[in-house]
């Protein structure tokens, strides 16, 4: 059965986007398309689990296919599916779910297989955290201080969960930090 990454890339700070919502200063080309790094979250991610608002960040919801990193299936946490379905093809399809992230992570489950489920956003990394949906929770820290953004934690229900580090990477300017979630 499929385990579940829950991971974004965060600013030392905290941040997982700017004041402004940007994510510019958040890159590195070493995490990025092509890179052997990108090349393995790519080989063990089998479907991705994303916030209504992190799958708005494509002005074109057409944009998904052929140019996500990951051409799998997509299933988006929502309360309002969007009245025109984004183009998909035979690898990367779209599921609207309304019914929690449970039902989106069971769903993804199910459709990655023996590869993992990604969970990315920051209202939804931490539903999963919170719910213990997730297995592992994977952070990449940038080597940035944004001062103000998006927090990825700040969540009083977040105590009390109980992480054991499992791997720590160093990509490009970036550290990859992989914690796994106790039962
Ligand atoms: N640094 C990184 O690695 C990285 C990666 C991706 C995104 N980002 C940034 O992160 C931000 C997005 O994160 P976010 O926390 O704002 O949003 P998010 O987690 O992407 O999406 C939150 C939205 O998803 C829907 N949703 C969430 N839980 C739900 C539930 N249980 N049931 C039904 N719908 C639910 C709601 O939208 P509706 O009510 O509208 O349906 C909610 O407003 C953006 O600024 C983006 O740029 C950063």
């Amino acid at each position: 059965m499929a385990t579940v990454h829950a991971g974004m890339t965060m600013s030392l700070d905290g941040f997982v986007a700017d004041r402004h919502g940007g994510t510019a200063r958040l890159s590195d080309p070493a995490a990025a398309g092509g890179s052997g790094y990108m090349t393995e979250l790519i080989r063990e991610t089998g479907a991705v689990v994303l916030g209504r608002r992190t799958f708005a960040m494509a002005e074109d919801p057409d944009w998904f296919v052929d140019n996500y990193e990951f051409q799998v299936p997509i299933f988006v946490v929502t309360h309002r599916p969007p009245d025109v379905r984004p183009a998909q093809d035979e690898n990367l399809t779209f599921t609207f779910v309304t019914d929690g992230i449970a039902s989106a992570v069971a769903q993804a489950k199910a459709a990655a297989g023996d590869r993992a489920v990604k969970v990315i956003g920051a209202s939804v990394v931490r539903q999963a955290l919170r719910a213990r949906l997730a297995g592992e929770l994977h952070v990449d820290i940038a080597p940035v201080l944004l001062g103000a953004g998006l927090p990825l934690f700040g969540d009083p229900d977040l105590e009390g969960i109980v992480l054991r580090r499992i791997a720590v990477l160093e990509v490009g300017t970036f550290t990859s930090l992989r914690f796994a979630l106790a039962e």
